[in-house]
């Protein structure tokens, strides 16, 4: 049964929203990117309003064992805010594009977010003590009166309350003409890269001033501008190998050791067309709005509006495995067009072990494939669902015929409940849902 979907069922861990009810959903509210680090401990959100929520995860308590940690606020900080760039006359918002965590060196947490414009390195630290006993200040910071200074005296840390601090570590700016869609931290953990919509620059943590520009595919005339650079991510284990993806559907993977600008790709993934399935949108519907690497490195993942596909790195003319996302969105596309959610720019993201593929749909729906059995579920995230450990039922989408009862129609279908981001846990069956201003975390169920 679909319930026991390869032994695993998903099961609701709980929620997080802001604001009160969906239907009152402030536009800055509106969660933007999901990341968990590297050890799937700390799991971070952006939204539109500049915010970055940190969850940690409880430990895990001896007396109750079938109790996993669950996730709870840890650090909320403002990280971006709004702009005007008075040169261009432009409004600069202040959302939240993406977040990258970099692996933990000290007992800080360092991590990257970054709006349109501008990337910043966040410090998160924990303050558990407090020193107290200066000689030229008061407990609240005042200078004392130096007549009243008779003697030495030797500060000491006290204990308090926990206390989570973020502190910008670094900003980089004035990089960017175009809108950041990507940062990518190097598996070198000294530099990384960010990706606008004609050029990628390299950066190195410690400079703020100074990238290096790797990609620029901006033509001489814009007027022959027919391509635009839609995601790009370092190769999780080379760093001297990136991949970008385009709004023609192609992705290229460069090696930044054959020349310093890489406008030359050494490899070059494209599926013909089928002529068959031409139409009006096919251009539109073909740019992929998301590309990640596989874990071990040798795939890469990618997303259309209408398909994943995951390619072989050592095959170029073809992916060598397409999923459906929605199919049933073929014969919609006129009216997904005319309201703009053609447009719209879903990520996916692989299990732990690459075995198995996530994306998001409309309706709250979020698909899943297994590459190994090519099974596929799709399933909610909505609070009605959501009562505590209850298992989520798989949903099914009618196309054409007769309806079944539990099932829902094409047509009513909300297509203003969307599922862009969503997050796996690096190697467990935890994951993060984020519809609209709620946060949903599922983990399969525990015995
Ligand atoms: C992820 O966060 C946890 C903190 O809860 C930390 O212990 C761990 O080292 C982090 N992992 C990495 C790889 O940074
Ligand atoms: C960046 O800043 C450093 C230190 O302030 C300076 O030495 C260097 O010349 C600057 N580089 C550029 C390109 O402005
Ligand atoms: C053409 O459309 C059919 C469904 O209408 C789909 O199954 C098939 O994958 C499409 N072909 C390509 C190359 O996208
Ligand atoms: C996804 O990968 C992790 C290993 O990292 C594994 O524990 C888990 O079972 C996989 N999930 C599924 C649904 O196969």
């Amino acid at each position: 049964e679909l319930h026991h979907f390869w032994g695993t069922r998903w099961q609701w861990r709980g929620w997080w929203h802001e604001g009160v009810e969906d239907d009152s959903v402030g536009e800055s509210d509106i969660i933007s990117t999901v990341e968990f680090n590297h050890t799937g401990e700390l799991l971070a959100t952006g939204d539109k309003g500049g915010r970055v929520v940190i969850f940690q995860r409880e430990q895990e308590s001896k007396n109750q064992p079938h109790r996993r940690g669950e996730y709870n606020v840890y650090s909320t900080f403002q990280s971006h805010e709004p702009e005007f760039d008075y040169l261009k006359s432009l409004e600069i918002e202040e959302k939240i594009n993406k977040i990258r965590w970099l692996p933990q060196q000290n007992a800080a947490y360092f991590l990257l977010s970054t709006n349109d414009k501008t990337v910043k390195l966040w410090k998160v630290s924990e303050r558990d003590k407090r020193p107290e006993g200066y000689n030229l200040k008061d407990e609240d910071g005042r200078l004392r009166d130096p007549s009243m200074i008779t003697m030495l005296r030797v500060p000491v840390l006290r204990p308090m309350d926990l206390m989570v601090e973020a502190t910008p570590r670094r900003v980089f700016a004035n990089a960017h003409t175009y809108h950041i869609n990507s940062i990518s931290v190097n598996s070198d953990y000294e530099t990384y890269m960010s990706a606008d919509d004609l050029r990628i620059n390299l950066w190195n943590f410690e400079i703020t001033n100074q990238s290096f520009n790797i990609v620029d595919i901006k033509p001489a005339n814009m007027e022959e501008l027919t391509e635009v650079i839609t995601a790009a991510e370092f190769h999780p284990h080379h760093c001297n190998t990136f991949v970008y993806s385009s709004s023609k559907g192609t992705i290229r993977l460069c090696d930044m050791r054959a020349s310093a600008l890489c406008d030359r790709h050494s490899k070059f993934f494209e599926e013909p067309e089928d002529p068959s399935n031409r139409s009006f949108f096919s251009e539109i519907i073909s740019s992929i709005s998301d590309v990640k690497f596989s874990h071990s490195g040798r795939y890469i993942m990618t997303r259309d509006y209408l398909t994943v596909k995951v390619w072989d790195l050592n095959m170029e003319n073809r992916p060598i495995e397409t999923y459906q996302v929605h199919d049933y969105l073929r014969s919609k596309l006129c009216s997904l067009y005319e309201n703009d959610c053609i447009f719209d720019k879903f990520e996916c993201v692989w299990n732990g072990s690459d075995s198995v593929i996530m994306t998001g749909s409309y309706n709250n729906f979020f698909r899943m494939f297994d590459r190994n059995t090519k099974r596929d579920v799709t399933l909610e995230a909505s609070r009605e669902n959501s009562k505590p450990r209850a298992i989520l039922k798989p949903r099914k989408v009618c196309v054409g015929g007769k309806r079944r009862k539990d099932e829902i129609s094409v047509d009513s279908l909300d297509f203003s409940k969307k599922i862009l981001h969503t997050a796996w846990h690096p190697s467990e069956n935890i994951i993060a849902v984020a519809a609209t201003n709620n946060l949903y975390i599922f983990q399969d169920k525990v015995n």
